[in-house]
């Protein structure tokens, strides 16, 4: 079967391309490279030894999509293009807003035309809100989200739920994404940030790399055992075998369920750097900091529908998460650029 791989040259889609392509399924992809670069699409074909196909463009691009699916014997969509900075979000809410939501509405109209009703949905626990008890369960509380980019994946799960709920012949699964770090033990593909990476593991290695002086934590009066915030970090190489689960799961099922994608267990931000020294034999340079604003203390998943439902678990420990993503920003200290 060939598998559409929106958003393929990223940093989940390219892991996800690599098992793909190792399960033998063939991967088209689109992506239009504006949060990423074609070279990790290059190594995965070394990686794997086998070809996939690439289109460059827009996901928004209806008459591109069209083509795609006319020149391609598309079985199953995996949709992870969009835009994912929460603060940029705040700052241009329309343009999250327009890639976020029209590119999945467009994407959902060509699949209806041709009949192809299989579709995987990057979804994240920034849909959960705030004041739910951890850990985190399929059926815990949504929405009351702080950003326009938390809102763009509550309003896509809307749309694919309500979809499924018309039209029986839809099979959807939304997967909502913990912390994903780490990247290909081979250290060829990672996560690339542009600018000052967000998220913490990318500020980790930057700084271990010397591109940044020290790590700022942010806050560390919080009710976790440290004081630090506590989240469910998770090996991108599971995610993305999670999405090959995810692929026989739609296949064989129809109507729309959501997965948790997560290890359900808490690692606080001490708890990170201290692996990391000691999986890499480095002393991280930190500072304490104030709180960073719409944080929370504690967020971790419960992963047992995903076990029973879609048989996957995540296997790779907190020092392989380590190990891996400094092997990759060591061996390429300026990501895939030169
Ligand atoms: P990424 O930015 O590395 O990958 C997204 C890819 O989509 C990029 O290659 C980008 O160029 C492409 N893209 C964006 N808009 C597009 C468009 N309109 N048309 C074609 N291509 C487009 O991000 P990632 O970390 O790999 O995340 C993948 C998905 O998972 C995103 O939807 C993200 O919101 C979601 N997610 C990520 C995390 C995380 O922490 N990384 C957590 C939860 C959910
Ligand atoms: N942190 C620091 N210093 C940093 C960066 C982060 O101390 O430089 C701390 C944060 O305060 C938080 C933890 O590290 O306690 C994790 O922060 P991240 O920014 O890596 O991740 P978040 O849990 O805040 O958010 C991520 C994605 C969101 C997604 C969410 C849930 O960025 O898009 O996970 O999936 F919605």
């Amino acid at each position: 079967m060939n598998v559409l791989v929106t958003g393929g040259a990223g940093y989940i889609g390219s892991h996800t391309c690599l098992e793909l392509l190792e399960r033998g399924y063939g991967v088209v992809v689109i992506d239009n490279l504006c949060n990423s670069n074609p070279k990790s699409l290059d190594r995965v074909r070394e990686l794997t030894g086998k070809d996939l196909v690439f289109y460059e463009g827009d996901v928004r691009d209806e008459t591109l999509l069209r083509r795609i699916f006319a020149e391609n014997d598309i079985g199953c969509v995996i949709h992870f293009a969009g835009l994912k900075a929460v603060g940029e979000s705040v700052a241009m809410p329309w343009e999250y807003y327009d890639n976020n939501l029209n590119s999945t509405l467009v994407l959902t109209k060509v699949m209806k035309a041709v009949g192809m009703k299989r579709i995987i949905f990057s979804s994240s626990a920034t849909v959960y809100t705030a004041d739910n008890e951890m850990p985190l369960r399929e059926t815990s509380r949504t929405g009351g989200c702080t950003n326009p980019y938390g809102w763009t994946k509550y309003m896509t799960e809307q749309i694919l739920s309500g979809m499924a709920y018309a039209d029986g012949d839809w099979s959807i699964a939304l997967l909502r994404y913990f912390n994903p770090i780490g990247a290909h033990e081979s250290g060829r593909i990672g996560e690339d940030p542009r600018g000052i990476p967000n998220n913490l593991m990318p500020y980790i290695t930057q700084v271990a790399v010397g591109r940044r002086e020290f790590l700022s934590v942010y806050g560390n009066d919080y009710d976790t055992h440290d004081g630090t915030g506590v989240r469910d970090y998770i090996h991108v190489v599971d995610l993305a075998k999670g999405h090959v689960a995810a692929v026989e799961y739609v296949d064989s099922h129809q109507g729309c369920e959501v997965f948790n994608l997560g290890t359900g267990v808490g690692y606080s931000v001490l708890d990170m750097v201290h692996a990391f020294n000691e999986a890499n034999g480095l002393e991280l340079p930190y500072r304490i900091v104030a709180r960073r604003p719409g944080d929370i203390a504690t967020c971790y998943a419960d992963p047992a529908k995903s076990r029973e439902v879609l048989g996957w678990t995540a296997e790779k420990t907190l020092q392989d998460m380590c190990r891996d993503s400094w092997r990759w920003q060591s061996t390429n200290p300026n990501g895939y650029g030169e």
